[in-house]
């Protein structure tokens, strides 16, 4: 006898884009997404900006998704939300929208951690999806985080290592706004590097004491005082060395994830090995990682583009097994801006 299929609405609001997604058991019906625009002018996200465009846009982009869903709001199981971690203004939209709309429908709520919704889009069903086994590792490289987790199980998340300052999307975007492009500059910086030679400069490899943790900040003051020194010296250097400037940051930063990352597989001898956060869209680790597959026999997993950089998509699969499990949230759950795995 079959199953009654689940119906869950996820809403994500953590940072600068407004999500909303409808999944029926672990397929996504829709997807929608309102970027913000107004952020780029400014260079980086500016929080109570991104707070009032969400509460512009989170009417508009739940309706969309239940439209392009082809299904009525009486038909859902559960609404799904991001609880945190996120900028606080932003998460209180996502999470009070949330809140109401499952008491107006009289359906259970599912509080999601967006840090693990990032890992488990991996299990988001479509035609070309492959999804790793437990025990699996995955490199969460996003705009906010940077770990190296472990997973036994779909909500048993152990850090093997994790950032000590910047994460490595900063380190993007931040080296990115250096050489003048917009924000966030992450994107730019791959296109670019694909023209570039990836040996043309030397940026150093910081040291951690843990050596499965992480830290860029280092790597950025270098870029900024090389650069700094070199346009001093001629005025287009950017300009004329773009291409190759971008290609050496890209080489050096995907360099440093895969040694810890190959370090990570060594200690666990565990060869599934995952990508997951808005850096994993990044053609260099996407490179990396078939390599490593060819050479050291590793197993990989790179998420569909979609579901890779900030998406309701990955809140509505976390609360799909949230749901299996039933691991409701109380209508007084509250937003956390800062959630620990
Ligand atoms: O996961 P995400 O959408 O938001 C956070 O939760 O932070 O990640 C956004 C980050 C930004 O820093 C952006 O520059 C970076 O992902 N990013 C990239 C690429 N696409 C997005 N970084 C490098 N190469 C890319 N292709
Ligand atoms: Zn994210």
């Amino acid at each position: 006898m079959s199953q009654k299929p689940i119906y869950i609405l996820a809403i994500e609001s953590s940072c600068d884009d407004t999500g909303a997604a409808v999944l029926c058991n672990n397929k996504v019906l829709s997807n929608v997404i309102a970027n913000q625009e107004i952020h780029t002018k400014y260079g980086g996200v500016v929080p109570e900006l991104a707070s009032r465009a969400h509460q512009q846009n989170i009417v508009p982009v739940v309706a969309q998704a239940l439209k392009e869903a082809s299904i009525s709001k009486n038909q859902l199981s559960a609404i799904a939300f991001t609880q945190g971690p996120g900028l606080m203004g932003s998460l209180l939209v996502g999470v009070s929208f949330a809140k109401s709309m499952a008491m107006g429908l009289n359906i259970p709520l599912l509080a999601i951690n967006h840090m693990q919704a990032h890992v488990l889009a991996h299990f988001i069903k479509h035609e070309k999806s492959k999804a790793p086994k437990f025990p699996f590792l995955c490199l969460t490289i996003s705009g906010g985080h940077t770990q190296i987790v472990k997973l036994p199980s779909y909500f048993n998340f152990e850090i093997l290592g994790q950032t000590t300052d910047d994460a490595v999307g900063e380190a993007f975007d931040k080296s990115a706004k250096i050489l003048g492009l917009n924000y966030p500059g992450g994107p730019f910086i791959d296109k670019y590097a694909q023209l570039g030679n990836p040996l043309a400069f030397k940026f150093p490899n910081p040291k951690t004491k843990n050596p499965l943790d992480f830290s860029f900040s280092g790597l950025k003051t270098a870029i900024l005082y090389f650069i700094q020194k070199q346009v001093k010296e001629n005025s287009s250097f950017i300009t004329q060395n773009r291409d190759d400037i971008c290609a050496s940051i890209q080489y050096t930063i995907i360099n440093i994830l895969m040694t810890k990352l190959k370090l990570a597989v060594k200690q666990t001898g565990i060869k599934q090995v995952a990508i997951a956060g808005g850096v994993s869209a990044n053609s260099g680790i996407r490179k990396a990682l078939q390599q490593a597959e060819t050479d050291l026999g590793w197993q990989c997993f790179v998420p569909k583009f979609e579901y890779t950089t900030d998406n309701a998509a990955m809140i509505g699969i976390a609360g799909y097994y949230a749901y299996l499990q039933n691991n409701f949230a109380s209508s007084n759950s509250i937003a956390k801006a800062r959630m620990p795995l």
